[in-house]
């Protein structure tokens, strides 16, 4: 094995690339339980892409056929259940991961310099992933697919002068039809993938680059290194304390993965909805389209701007603007320090309504809008999505102000444990 290993390192920097990227990179010694997310993420992309590796050998991207296949996937083909299952439900895993990853971001300040490159590229990340999940929602084929694409799309059309050709040139029809599911097929199971491998090496090499942060915000790659060990005083190999971690968080991640896929798939509708389990009709509009949950704050905030001259418009830029926020908070944080350990409550209570207010716009974004009943003429539930859309902009906008204003501790010079 050595000497094969000696060849190929002749030939191919093998060793050199495992050490660099995992085997000797210096981590902090100091991660918690929020650490867990991003290896867990990089597992369930590697879950997406096999399970869907599998499905497409049975689907068809046909819209006379596509309904049916996911049927005899789920009924003839061996096993073809469980792998179905596994994807859809490892779909919005994917989502509980990387929420979890980027709030330990927020609580951490891990987008702060030097590490505002990895950030960028896990919020490119997050478009992909929704642009991917989008995609794939068509492909079944069934009623919410069918309506959930033809609202999203048609929001195109709000955008001034070129809106409705827009609309078209994406459909590449003037309905979703055979042609949009094609194409989305195509986007769902080689363009996006691939997109989304490509950012997660361009993340990791960041990250690789510039060192892990860690909870106390300690720079562990500034610090001396040992002569004989080579390492800092706060640092270990990744491997093969991290790699043992990370098996930690694979395995308790795998127990509920397991329980979801295999006693409750559909999570009350949450994560299968029972719209999807009818055929795309055309000449059917379902009562009530909602996305599914990952998508539902930002469908909340679409839906509580009120439409200008008739036209959706503000509502879709409001919406486009509430994700690409996320982009500009390396610059919007002006704290003293990165940790929320360090911070004071001018910095904890504002996260604190941020993360109340993501989580109250989700729920609405799951009902029809008239599900609280009315206040005189105003629907409750839209008034309420009225106050929590200006909240989660006020959270952006203020960032510069109350980060700075906010007392601070001093940062330790190393890790506290
Ligand atoms: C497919 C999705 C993703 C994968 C596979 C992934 C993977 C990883 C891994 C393995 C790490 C190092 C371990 C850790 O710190 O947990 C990491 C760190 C990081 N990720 Fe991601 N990530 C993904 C998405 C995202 C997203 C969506 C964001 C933010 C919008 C993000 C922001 C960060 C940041 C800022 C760090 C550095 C953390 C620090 O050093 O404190 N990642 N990512």
């Amino acid at each position: 094995m050595s000497k094969l290993l000696t060849w190929i390192d002749d030939r191919f920097p093998l060793t050199r690339m495992w050490e660099e990227q995992w085997g000797k990179y210096v981590a902090p010694k100091n991660f918690n339980f929020w650490y867990y997310f991003g290896s867990l993420a990089a597992f369930v992309l590697v879950i997406q892409i096999v399970s869907g590796i599998f499905l497409t050998m049975n689907y068809k991207p046909d819209a006379t056929k596509a309904f049916e296949s996911v049927e005899y996937i789920m009924r003839d083909v061996s096993w073809g259940w469980l792998v179905r299952y596994i994807h859809s439900t490892g779909a919005s895993a994917f989502f509980v991961v990387v929420y979890l990853h980027m709030y330990r971001g927020l609580i951490y300040g891990s987008y702060r310099k030097p590490r505002e490159l990895i950030w960028i590229f896990g919020v490119m990340i997050y478009l992909c992933l929704m642009a991917a999940a989008f995609t794939g929602y068509l492909l079944p084929w069934g009623q919410m697919s069918y309506w959930g694409a033809q609202v999203i799309v048609n929001l195109f059309s709000a955008i001034p002068w070129i809106g409705p050709d827009l609309a078209v040139w994406i459909r590449g029809d003037y309905v979703i039809s055979d042609v949009t599911l094609n194409r989305f097929f195509a986007f769902h199971v080689s363009a996006l993938p691939l997109v989304l491998l490509g950012l997660v090496v361009a993340h990791l090499l960041a990250l690789h680059e510039v060192g892990s942060s860690n909870p106390d915000g300690v720079e562990v790659k500034k610090q001396p290194k040992d002569p004989v060990t080579h390492l800092p005083p706060d640092g270990i190999n990744s491997h093969p304390y991290y790699s043992i971690k990370d098996i930690v968080g694979v395995v308790f991640f795998l127990f509920i993965f397991s329980i979801v896929v295999f006693f409750m798939p559909e999570v009350g509708g949450y994560f299968l909805e029972a719209n999807n389990f009818i055929p795309a009709d055309s000449l059917k509009t379902p009562a009530h389209i909602a996305p599914v949950w990952y998508f539902t704050p930002y469908y909340s905030i679409l839906r509580a701007v009120p439409p200008m001259f008739e036209s959706q418009f503000p509502g879709v830029i409001a919406m486009g603007a509430s994700v690409m926020a996320f982009f500009f908070l390396p610059w919007l944080d002006r704290g003293a320090v990165k940790s929320i350990r360090y911070r004071g409550w001018m910095f904890k209570i504002p996260l604190a309504i941020f993360v109340i207010t993501f989580l109250v716009l989700g729920w609405l974004g799951t009902e029809p809008t008239d599900f609280l009943g009315k206040l005189g003429e105003v629907e409750i539930a839209t008034l309420l999505a009225r106050i929590f859309t200006v909240v989660y902009f006020l959270y952006f906008v203020l960032m510069p102000w109350y980060t700075k204003a906010d007392k601070t501790k001093p940062e330790p010079d190393r890790v506290t444990g």
